[in-house]
């Protein structure tokens, strides 16, 4: 009898586990549980805003990956880069996807083996249907998964699937199938739909892509158009329940930095970007940003925002005329980032309360000027506070007087290449170095996965910074080419979030 009752007891408690795990995430599947991919918004830059498809070229994404990284924009956090409809291939008459060698010399894959070793990750372009946009490059329709195994020997990191010219096709099917064909090319990338909003992609996409486009494109290339992007703001607000780690509402690559705007505007738009926990890929040319525009898209107290491991997407908590204010944006540590921006033309005067916001009116809290790197408090009930015209006022509560800075990760290199000098075995070894922008001390990085035998990874830590030796044995080689991507997984310490996961690879040529 008491056998039995316990078979009971336990019976029960199995089902309401399962039950509470499927009420959390109801039948939902996402794509970044197996990869560990975008579990924070996706970073970098992309040219398609500000040119368009004509001067896109090999030398043009060289400058740009410079200008990351002299910029700072590189250990801020900013990581993919590439041609977005850029003509950079053509189907030839086998059917392979080949370099249009003519914009791109070195070839696709040369060029993302450059960016690579420069620290930064690869982002190539396609689009589901039987052409691109402009036409003007095949798209994958028919050839699935000859395709994505072409990118995945490009090395593509990231690829856009842009949704041109895709008449009589399913798009949930035809994004599940290139889902399908990626995993079967075997190279892990962050896929990023661009249906700009058609077919819902926020009810289904998780499960097959990272990001999502929720609306249509925020400007003709070279042309920064304020009012659109403030309809796209408004339209993407509303879907923040469909966010999360791993899965993103895409409101279209920035417009920050790009003729016609002011710094108000270009302050206004980064801090509404960062709010929605929205992938932040700028537009701009980086060659010739004003410092303002370079100080805006590096304010990494801004950016930790965004990069927050929670992945909560902020939405508008309140609107009254012209302005709104934006809360509900939990961080990591416990505290709360608060947005409220003024879209009058004069200045405008807000008062904002501790408990409209989710703390008790008694709460005595710090309050970080996210903009002004200043903090004032500890304060109760609330605030009031002057926002300029066509501006805002981006703050950071919190019960401590300490703002952590999550982890923002960079590194100096993705591609380790080595060749061994003699048909003798030989050791050889070469390290790379991870660096973390944030504040919060992270534990070693973990292998994730067998190794090749030939490759051994040690992990050490030197201050916030983290190297990765690895030490290769060619004894027992033949000669040949070898190459392995490795894993390292690491899990935040104080949420308890896993963090994207770390991909480089190695490349080892025996004589
Ligand atoms: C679509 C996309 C844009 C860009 C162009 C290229 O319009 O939404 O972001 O990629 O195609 O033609």
């Amino acid at each position: 009898m008491k056998k039995v009752l316990l078979l009971i007891i336990t019976l029960t408690l199995i089902a309401f586990y399962f039950s509470s795990i499927s009420a959390e995430k109801p039948g939902q599947a996402f794509r970044a549980d197996y990869d560990g991919l975008a579990m924070t918004p996706p970073m970098g830059w992309y040219p398609w805003n500000t040119f368009g498809q004509e001067p896109q070229n090999e030398k043009l994404i060289k400058e740009m990956v410079e200008a990351l990284i002299s910029s700072g924009m590189r250990e801020a956090g900013y990581l993919y880069v590439g041609p977005d409809e850029g003509i950079c291939y053509y189907r030839a008459s086998d059917g392979k996807l080949t370099t249009n060698l003519e914009r791109y010399p070195s070839g696709l894959r040369g060029l993302g083996d450059y960016i690579h070793q420069r620290g930064l990750k690869y982002a190539l372009y396609t689009d589901a249907g039987t052409l691109t946009c402009s036409k003007a490059m095949p798209g994958t329709k028919g050839h699935e998964f000859e395709d994505m195994r072409q990118f995945a020997e490009w090395r593509t990191d990231y690829l856009k699937i842009d949704w041109c010219n895709t008449k009589g096709q399913d798009i949930v099917q035809t994004y599940t199938l290139l889902n399908e064909a990626q995993r079967a090319a075997g190279r892990p990338l962050v896929h990023s739909l661009c249906s700009w909003g058609v077919g819902e992609p926020w009810k289904w996409a998780a499960a097959v892509g990272h990001l999502w486009r929720t609306t249509g494109d925020i400007c003709e290339p070279g042309k920064a158009d304020w009012n659109s992007a403030m309809k796209i703001v408004f339209a993407n607000e509303k879907l923040y329940e469909y966010a999360g780690p791993g899965h993103w509402n895409d409101p279209d690559m920035m417009i920050v930095g790009m003729p016609g705007l002011s710094e108000a505007q270009n302050r206004s738009l980064f801090s509404l970007w960062c709010m929605m926990a929205a992938p932040l890929i700028a537009g701009n040319d980086l060659r010739q940003m004003s410092e303002s525009t370079r100080q805006i898209l590096t304010n990494i107290e801004v950016i930790a925002i965004d990069q927050d491991p929670l992945g909560i997407q902020g939405h508008i908590i309140r609107q009254e005329g012209q302005i709104s204010i934006w809360g509900q944006k939990k961080l990591f540590d416990g505290s709360q980032a608060v947005l409220i921006f003024n879209q009058n033309n004069s200045p405008s005067q807000v008062t904002i309360s501790w408990d409209e916001l989710g703390f008790s009116r008694a709460a005595s809290l710090y309050v970080r000027d996210l903009w002004k790197h200043q903090t004032t408090g500890p304060i109760t009930r609330g605030l009031s506070v002057t926002v300029p015209p066509n501006d805002v006022i981006m703050l950071r509560l919190s019960r401590s007087k300490d703002f952590p800075l999550p982890p923002i990760i960079s590194a100096d290199t993705y591609l380790i290449s080595l060749h061994s000098k003699s048909s003798k075995p030989e050791k050889l070894s070469a390290s790379l170095t991870i660096h973390n922008a944030g504040k919060v001390d992270l534990p070693l990085w973990k292998v994730h996965g067998p190794l090749p035998p030939w490759l051994f990874v040690k992990i050490t830590k030197k201050g916030n910074n983290q190297i990765i030796t690895n030490q290769i044995n060619t004894a027992g080689l033949s000669p040949g080419y070898y190459h392995t991507i490795v894993r390292l997984d690491n899990t935040e310490p104080i949420s308890k979030r896993p963090m994207s996961a770390f991909y480089y690879e190695v490349e080892l040529e025996v004589k």
